[in-house]
């Protein structure tokens, strides 16, 4: 079992290296799951319907969400008939979506778990607790079981890498949109990174056009955060084989594409 997994799409910059990139990604390497977060795929905040459709359509069999699910409206509106769509399970229980999905492969089945940190972070419920409760739910059908785990500090993902090793396949950090080149696979088993990074404008910061970022750093006035329509872009992806049998990783392999680092096929 083999999964490509892409970290957060931003804007349309984001979306055009996934349309451009992950078809030849597929090609390279043949993971069997694709697996994309798409938290800030609409203008840098949430996703639509299009979009979402649009990533099942170039490959992806799952799309997680993190701290912008909610920020575009047109999310309540689909996200209870979106099948392969994952929020932050640690959500309020009533929210609507929800934060597991399984997917198959042949016979197989993946769990795809996204959890959502709580440090410097909107207060949620517990990320340690959910995961223990889905964990054992989802090691009960599957042992190939993916976590994104969506947080600001790198203590926190550390943590839920550490707890969750031996447990599940793969706890694979986003939200802060720089890659980490931390990959490593933990004495359980559980292949481990601390950001996947970010998929989009590339001379922006973090993804947002950088003049707005730098008036608030040096201002302190609010300015308004947009992704540039122009310009270079980038793809933030990491790879992760499988055992077949026990679930847990042999090999990671980290993919960034940029100018800086090109993509060779
Ligand atoms: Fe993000
Ligand atoms: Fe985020």
């Amino acid at each position: 079992m083999h999964i490509l997994f892409v970290g957060d799409v931003v804007g349309s910059p984001g979306r055009d290296m996934v349309h451009e990139y992950v078809p030849k990604l597929k090609e390279k390497y043949r993971p069997h799951v694709t697996i994309i977060n798409g938290e800030n795929a609409a203008g840098g905040k949430g996703i639509t319907e299009k979009i979402y459709r649009g990533f099942l359509e170039v490959g992806a069999q799952a799309v997680t969400l993190g701290n912008h699910t909610w920020d575009n409206r047109e999310i309540f509106e689909f996200i209870d008939d979106a099948k392969y769509l994952v929020r932050p399970a640690n959500f309020p229980a009533d929210n609507p979506g929800k934060g597991m999905v399984y997917l198959k492969f042949n016979q197989v089945e993946i769990a795809v778990i996204s959890l959502q940190g709580r440090t410097f972070m909107p207060t949620i419920d517990c990320p340690f607790k959910k995961a223990d409760e889905l964990v054992t739910e989802a090691r009960e059908r599957t042992p190939f079981i993916f976590v994104d785990m969506h947080a600001e500090a790198t203590s926190e993902k550390q943590a839920m890498g550490w707890y969750l090793d031996g447990r599940v396949s793969a706890v694979i950090g986003t939200h802060t949109h720089v890659q980490t080149a931390d990959e490593r696979i933990l004495p359980g088993g559980t292949g481990y990174l601390s950001d996947v990074g970010m998929t989009g404008p590339y001379d922006g910061i973090l993804g947002v056009e950088r003049e707005a970022v730098l008036k608030r750093f040096i201002t302190s006035l609010p300015s308004r955060f947009e992704v540039p329509k122009e310009g270079r872009a980038q793809l933030s992806a990491v790879r992760i084989e499988l055992d077949g049998k026990t679930g847990f990783a042999k090999k990671m392999e980290r993919i960034l594409i940029n100018d800086d680092h090109p993509f060779y096929s």
